[in-house]
């Protein structure tokens, strides 16, 4: 079997695949050379072993916990990627990831004391940092509040039993949960919050209404994963974009990236890491001023034609793409 693209040099066999809840499982991966990564990180995923279709996903495994590399996989209605490792890929197939990337990790915090929050699918490095901690920082004292629509809902439910966790159930109904959602006065409960670090990885809305109120409260060290961005409603005004090739143009709010502006109106566009490290996103602006956070793996040739990682390009006027 040959690699279908070298950002994904790393075959896994698929050892077995496990349903978590109604729509998300599990798939443990067998990876027959060391496949270095850190509790927290994401790989990319050759989608049906296509150069030009990747998608990212946390490894949800840990690393010298987990016998498996583990991708814990939400189906999303018409998402290519999900559903095809949900619904197609089998025992013993082989799947190519790329090297273990991002940044939301929690082995390089020098504290003992940790807030960690996720929500829904968001779980996923919340739990492989978990396991991380109970491992190498035993000592750590470590709260974790997960919130959920349902019960039935709750990822890696038996696992949990294992770590002191604060279940929270929009609709529960049930012992163990608490009925709602997130509130200040829940965050107001956790011992010694100021003092601790804070983790999130969640819906976008879920984590905004975390920094806000954490920051509030007086903690200091925030961070939240970057890369669960929901599509926005596509503008009516701001900033205008106007493709060539279909001609075209759309709108995209003053203060979004060029990648959520296109894909708030299904102009086409890869993108998997969203953090200006994987390549997808690649586009080329004709004219029209910007900014970039990251030209990470473009060259200088491309740069110079005015190409740029859309989820890394911030508008700073109306655009022309090719
Ligand atoms: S999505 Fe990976 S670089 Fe833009």
């Amino acid at each position: 079997m040959t690699m279908p693209t070298p950002q994904c040099p790393w075959r896994m066999q698929v050892h077995h695949i496990r349903q978590e809840t109604p729509d998300v499982w599990t798939l443990s991966l067998l990876c027959h050379d060391f496949y270095p990564y850190q509790a927290g990180q994401y790989a990319l995923v050759s989608i049906r072993n296509r150069a030009d279709v990747l998608r990212a996903y946390t490894i949800s495994s840990t690393p010298g916990v987990s016998p498996f590399i583990t991708l814990t996989v939400r189906r999303i209605h018409e998402g290519e990627g999900s559903n095809w490792l949900t619904r197609e890929v089998k025992r013993g197939d082989y799947l190519w990831l790329s090297d273990a990337q991002g940044e939301f990790i929690c082995a390089d915090k020098a504290t003992e004391c940790f807030l960690l929050l996720a929500g829904g699918c968001g779980v996923t490095p919340i739990m492989s940092m978990r396991r991380w901690l109970a491992k190498y920082r035993p000592q750590a004292d470590v709260r974790v509040i997960y919130n959920v629509r349902t019960p039935q809902d709750v990822i890696f439910a038996e696992e949990w039993r294992d770590y002191p966790v604060t279940l929270i159930a929009e609709s529960a109904g049930v012992p163990g949960f608490t009925e709602g959602r997130l509130t200040r006065e829940i965050l107001q409960q956790v011992p010694d919050l100021a003092a601790r670090t804070v983790m999130t990885c969640g819906p976008a809305p879920y984590m905004a209404f975390i920094e806000q109120e954490v920051k509030a409260l007086g903690v200091t060290r925030f961070y939240k994963e970057k890369f669960f961005t929901p599509v926005a409603e596509a503008a009516a005004s701001g900033l205008k974009f106007t493709t060539i090739t279909p001609a075209r143009e759309f709108y995209g709010p003053v203060g979004t990236t060029l990648l959520e502006a296109m894909e708030s109106n299904k102009v086409p566009v890869n993108a998997a890491c969203r953090a200006g490290v994987c390549g997808c996103c690649k586009t080329r602006v004709l004219s029209g001023e910007y900014s970039v956070t990251s030209t990470m793996t473009l060259t200088e040739a491309e740069m110079a034609e005015g190409y740029v990682l859309a989820c890394s390009c911030h508008p700073e006027s109306d655009l022309v793409l090719a």
